[in-house]
């Protein structure tokens, strides 16, 4: 009788898992069509709108660089065809229409981002399709969809090790591709700081010298013609790229090239703040912060202000800071720290770009409207209840299970543990609002999730890829797809298909099935990269 019973329920999740479409995220409303749609190099992509031409040949560069395929773009057909469209019934910003039938596709949404979508969800379905005789059959589907959060975010952080300009673009690609559309780029920090400024030019100069490893490892930084190209080629993808520009703490690297702004620092984090005593460090940040806002077209910058506390004893005995206590009425470390951010807010303001500060911040006073918290002390669930009392935005990063640079395997030898804790993909999947106890008056203000590359132990592209892939798909479910429609056989099964692509792509990715297993055979140079 229990076989039996394993018997049918195998057999149901044949049956079930082979109805399922193979879309991450998985869509909020999709309907099996009958039939079968076939793409030939006579099938035309019809976009008549030049508010959307740009997306029309981004599919049609997509089809050629993934299938081989040569479609054509043009205003008409004849032929099958997939066609784009704008209509304005369609409501929501990110919200599109797929209608994959066996005479062709279409793809509607009321905006260019949902276009963009709908664009992706049919490139998943036509790289997961087979390719034969230069003909691609797709299986049907009807779609409707919109995300569940206006905020599905990645970190990088490029100060402990730098990956460049082909990575960088290589994880944009990856997150269009599953429709996640802020990218948090951490280019200041200890141990390098990886922005040029003109202004300044030493802080990419000197500031970029180093790593996580090796304090001599000679300057890498981006250049303002590289942001700029990183900034477009997102823009292309709808996704806005954030820089933090950590401050006043985890600015060792800014205080090696201009030691004159630097604050001090502790035993264990040597000159690791600004000197918030000084009235030039504040001129000296805001032209920082406006070559920022010149570069960077997402109206909002990340200020940091996570672990001041970790370097700012010095503070106490300055006769700047002092003095600057004791004008302003400061009581403490505290509210100096709160004082400085505060500043360095309004800078941002007259800018006309919002501040983004970590759950640190939700102890300061900041203009509601104008910030935003990242809650990323998953051990102080307070920060987070406090962020949300006092009515801020906020967005859910804790670092259990949103750190990527955490293990996802008690057999993996590569990243950090917290207190011995393991997330592993099923756990992280498993990640639920539920289980935070947000009252529901507050819920609207938890616009997202993000996770975070840190870096320090992450010191190749394959180490990087290996954390990320395919956690990436988890958490572009957990930001897109409602509660109700995940589902962990499902998405194991997505997962699996996902893995052929990583496979096809070259990206050196976990296999959490099988998990002693790496993707091909490691050459001798990644063997000693992945050990640590
Ligand atoms: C952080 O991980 N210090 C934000």
């Amino acid at each position: 009788m229990k076989g039996l019973l394993i018997f049918a329920c195998f057999f149901w999740n044949g049956y079930a898992i082979a109805q399922q479409c193979p879309i991450v995220p998985f869509p909020n409303d999709v309907k099996t069509i009958n039939g079968k749609l076939t793409l030939t190099v006579n099938t035309q992509i019809i976009c008549d709108d030049d508010r959307i031409n740009e997306q029309a040949i981004y599919l049609q560069q997509q089809i050629l660089k993934t299938t081989g395929l040569t479609l054509s773009v043009g205003a008409k057909s004849t032929n099958s065809a997939i066609t784009l469209k704008l209509e304005n019934s369609i409501e929501g910003a990110e919200a599109y229409r797929l209608d994959v039938k066996p005479n062709g596709v279409n793809i509607t949404a009321a905006t260019a981002h949902g276009i963009f979508n709908g664009i992706n969800s049919l490139l998943q379905l036509i790289r997961l399709s087979v390719v034969k005789n230069n003909n691609i059959s797709i299986t049907c589907w009807s779609i409707k969809d919109s995300p569940r959060f206006a905020w599905r975010g990645l970190l990088l952080d490029e100060s402990r090790h730098y990956f460049g300009m082909e990575m960088v673009k290589e994880l944009l690609d990856w997150m269009a591709f599953y429709k996640l559309n802020k990218f948090h780029w951490h280019l200041t920090d200890e141990p390098a700081w990886r922005l040029e400024i003109k202004a300044y030019p030493k802080l990419a100069l000197t500031g970029g010298i180093g790593n996580f490893d090796d304090p001599k490892a000679p300057s890498q930084y981006y250049t303002q013609e590289q942001i700029k190209d990183v900034v477009a080629y997102a823009a292309d993808r709808f996704i806005d790229v954030i820089p933090e520009i950590d401050m006043p703490g985890h600015a060792s690297a800014a205080n090696k090239a201009y030691p004159v702004f630097s604050g001090g620092g502790s035993t264990k984090h040597p000159e690791f703040t600004f000197n918030p005593g000084l009235d030039s460090t504040y001129s000296y940040l805001g032209r920082i912060l406006r070559e920022t806002d010149v570069l960077f077209q997402s109206q909002m910058v990340h200020l940091g202000g996570d672990e001041v506390s970790f370097g700012n004893e010095k503070w106490r005995t300055d006769p700047g800071v002092v003095k600057l206590m004791q004008d302003q009425h400061l009581a403490d470390l505290t509210a100096v720290e709160h004082y400085f951010t505060a500043r360095m807010a309004d800078t941002l303001f007259q800018l006309n770009n919002k501040v983004l500060l970590w759950d640190e911040a939700a102890d300061a006073d900041l203009p509601r409207d104008k910030t935003l918290i990242f809650w990323w002390r998953h051990d102080h669930p307070e920060q987070l209840k406090k962020a949300l009392d006092k009515g801020y935005f906020t967005i859910l990063c804790p670092r259990l299970p949103f750190y990527f640079d955490f293990m996802q395997d008690s057999t993996q030898r590569l990243g950090r543990k917290w207190k011995g804790a393991i997330v592993t993909l099923d756990k992280l999947y498993a990640f639920n609002l539920n289980d935070l106890q947000v009252s529901n008056e507050h819920r609207h203000q938890i616009i997202g999730v993000q996770a975070g590359i840190w870096t320090e132990f992450i010191t190749t592209k394959e180490k990087l890829e290996y954390m990320l892939f395919p956690r990436i798909t988890a958490l572009a479910e957990i930001g897109w797809t409602l509660d109700e429609k995940k589902s962990i056989t499902g998405f194991h099964q997505r997962v699996l298909d996902q893995l052929k692509l990583y496979r096809k792509d070259g990206i050196y990715y976990y296999n959490p099935f099988k998990p002693q297993q790496t993707p091909e055979p490691l050459t001798a140079r990644q063997v000693a990269n992945l050990s640590e």
